[in-house]
């Protein structure tokens, strides 16, 4: 039995992810695309996903057949009438996002849920185009949506509380794992992992270790599913360097999220990553691979590193209340697949060490970004241990 009409805008790689999952938790779903070609692509790579989930057993022939079925690809908007839920997964763009949001509005009935899967946009600022932004928050999904169960909440701050319980309880019922989120640059997950790209940069720029030393410190020794820089190659450093600066300029150019040159370089250079068979690896036939300097010692630096840096930032997401002890570690163990969460991490290391860490860098440094979070101070000064009692 459907569950209700749920509308998907964007058929890209968030909205074909999103779709699949609203259909295989039973809704009908509508996909909305403004490219006919994009439409078709989207549907045939979906095809391909169930067949796939069909070989590996995880989905019956019927099941997947049915979950198709579910899913139909529009370029009309005015298809999403009857949606109980809107979800728009358009490209990064403010203007087309509120022109969207408004004719959604003007189409969909009166008590429906709008939300944005935007990862850099204020929400405040795609609601404010609506009559009612009441009912407009973020559902920011991580990709592959249907395997990561991170969906970052946001309300902005003329959401209402009716719309956020709601939209809480639907995630749920996906088997989502939702955090809620304020409405601030990066919401959680892009906020808090900026040091895990950015202090690698760094270490690489003073030419501490190379790349693939310091990807072997975070992996090998730190149990990081990736190291930055295969992860920066992966995402494509075009991408990556685009949310830092973005992130960096709505943080009014706080020296903690400041871009790196040999980054943006790189970017010039048209090392994008594996996308462009070369990025800080080389990708192509027959190319040298990088061997790291697996000097233990020299690892645990390098992680000890990145890591204060990470856990500060964590903190300081608690600090300024952007979200719970509990959301920060859930969001980066279920968003981006982090070993640990990164509070219970620092409370394992000791937090005055992490404070020792940090003061040392910044002493040595004599740079801003280094500064140990206020809250991190207090719970040392105080002798506190832990974030969650
Ligand atoms: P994409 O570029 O793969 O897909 C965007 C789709 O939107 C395209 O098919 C385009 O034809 C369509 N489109 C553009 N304007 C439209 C309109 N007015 N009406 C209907 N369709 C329209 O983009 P992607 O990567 O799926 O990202 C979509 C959104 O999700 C962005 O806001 C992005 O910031 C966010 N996001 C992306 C993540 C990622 O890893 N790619 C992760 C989390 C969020």
């Amino acid at each position: 039995m459907s569950k209700g009409k749920v509308s998907v805008i964007g058929s890209g790689t968030m909205g074909r992810g999103i779709a699949q999952i609203a259909a295989t938790n039973s809704h009908d779903v509508i996909v909305v695309d403004t490219s006919e070609k994009a439409l078709q692509v989207a549907k045939s790579e979906l095809e391909k996903v169930f067949a796939r989930l069909v070989e590996k057993g995880k989905v019956s022939p019927d099941d997947s057949k049915a979950i198709l079925s579910r899913i139909a690809w529009e370029s009309d908007l005015k298809r999403v009438k009857g949606s109980t839920l809107v979800i728009e997964a358009v490209v990064e763009n403010l203007e087309v996002k509120r022109m969207l949001m408004r004719d959604i509005e003007s189409t969909v009935a009166p008590d429906s849920l709008l939300a944005s899967n935007t990862s850099s946009l204020s929400i405040a600022s795609i609601a404010s185009a609506c009559e009612n932004p009441e009912r407009v928050l973020g559902l920011h999904f991580f990709n592959p949506a249907p395997l990561l169960p991170l969906v970052e909440v946001i309300p902005g701050i003329t959401s209402g509380g009716q719309y956020l319980s709601r939209a809480v309880q639907l995630m749920k019922s996906w088997g989502k794992a939702p955090v809620e989120a304020k409405d601030t640059p990066g919401f959680i997950v892009n906020r808090v992992a900026r040091p895990f790209y950015g202090e690698s940069l760094r270490i690489l720029e003073e030419g501490v270790a190379d790349c693939a030393t310091i990807d072997w410190a975070l992996k090998e020794i730190g149990k990081f599913r990736m190291g930055p820089f295969e992860l920066m190659d992966l995402i494509g450093n075009d991408i990556n360097l685009k949310v830092t600066e973005t992130v960096f300029e709505a943080f009014f150019f706080d020296p903690r999220f400041r871009p790196s040159f040999v980054q943006k370089r790189m970017v010039e250079a048209g090392l994008f990553g594996r996308k462009s068979g070369r990025g800080y690896y080389d990708y192509r036939e027959g190319a040298a691979v990088l061997e790291p300097n697996a000097d233990t010692a020299l690892g645990q630096k390098i992680l000890e590193r990145v890591l204060a840096m990470l856990i500060n930032e964590a903190i300081d997401a608690v600090f300024m209340n952007i979200t719970t002890p509990e959301g920060v570690d859930l969001a980066m163990t279920k968003g981006v697949n982090y070993p640990k969460g990164l509070l219970r991490w620092g409370e394992e290391w000791g937090l005055g060490e992490v404070l020792s860490h940090l003061e040392s860098l910044q002493e040595e440094y004599g740079e801003d970004r280094y500064r140990p979070n206020p809250l991190l101070r207090r719970y040392v000064r105080e002798g506190r241990r832990s974030f969650f009692q």
